[in-house]
């Protein structure tokens, strides 16, 4: 690995951000900014350039491991994840993304996997999917200590019963459901909800009734912060890319376009170069030809 020079921008230590500064945010009207991590360098990148929160979300499972959608992911792939993480990210809020099948069975296994994240995944708070079918289980994870972060709308964990990732929220009756559950979990005590795929009018609506803030994704730029799967951001995830996905970079391009070049050069024999190559003074080099000439 070559040293590289001093970072010429190092960014002053930041202040820890936790749940209170969340709150903090909504009541000052200062937008909060989530994006998913699930890899050390990119944690350390999110906290350098600032954000909020670091959501290791299962997206992990399509975007980072390839599979179709989130339902395979497991409680041992996400701590694997959350740890790289939590070595990279210091000042960040470090959201971990329980996975299906982790909290619907019991709730003694909801809080057990929840504790896991904290005890063995270094995160500070848990995600979980759903709304009022799921209120005693976030009460039971509050119970142990555990900050929960809700999340409606589209729940990918859903998509069988859903019929796909399709938005929600736009009849009257499913807005009000959805509104009524989000009610519902701000009284259990949600630090946080996550808005997914969800009209904006009603993700705005939902924003002003609750005093917890709403973190949207598809949700417009009504709710109180925003979070995007850093791998659409950088146009790393290239099966598909949701509407509400502004991309800031190509870097699945620049990556093809790096891999081509080193291969080209390995095979034009230009690199390495001179300057990536170890040098032996002469007179060392002379006296090992004549030692191993015998
Ligand atoms: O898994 C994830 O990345 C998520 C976000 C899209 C909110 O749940």
């Amino acid at each position: 690995m070559s040293t590289l020079p001093p970072n010429p921008n190092p960014q002053p230590a930041r202040k820890k951000i936790t749940t209170l500064t969340f709150r903090q945010k909504k009541e000052h009207g200062e937008p909060i900014t989530v994006l998913t991590g699930y890899d050390y360098p990119t944690a350390l990148a999110l906290d350098q350039a600032g954000i909020d929160a670091i959501l290791v979300g299962d997206s992990l499972g399509m975007v980072v491991l390839g599979y179709e959608n989130t339902l395979p992911v497991t409680m041992e792939e996400m701590l694997h994840h959350c740890r790289a993480v939590s070595r990279g990210a210091k000042a960040a809020l470090l959201i971990g993304d329980m996975p299906f099948m982790s909290y619907q069975v019991s709730i003694e296994e909801a809080i057990r996997n929840a504790g896991r994240f904290l005890q063995q995944g270094g995160m500070e708070a848990v995600k979980l999917e759903g709304g009022r079918e799921r209120l005693e289980t976030i009460k039971a994870i509050l119970g142990a200590g555990i900050p929960v972060m809700g999340h409606l709308g589209l729940t990918p964990q859903s998509v069988n019963l859903l019929g796909g990732f399709r938005p929600q929220g736009r009849t009257a009756v499913s807005a009000e459901r959805l509104l009524e559950d989000a009610q519902m979990l701000e009284e259990a005590g949600c630090f946080s909800l996550v808005l997914e795929s969800v009209p904006t009018r009603l993700a705005g609506m939902i924003s002003k009734r609750l005093s917890i803030p709403t973190i949207g994704i598809g949700a417009g730029s009504t709710c109180d912060g925003q979070v995007l799967v850093t791998h659409d951001l950088l146009g790393l995830f290239d099966r598909f890319t949701p509407k509400f996905v502004k991309r800031y970079a190509d870097l699945h391009t620049s990556m093809v376009n790096s891999f081509t070049s080193y291969i080209d050069d390995v095979k034009q024999h230009s690199f390495p170069a001179q300057e990536h190559s170890i040098d032996l003074p002469d007179e060392e080099w002379k006296a090992f030809i004549r030692k191993s000439s015998g």
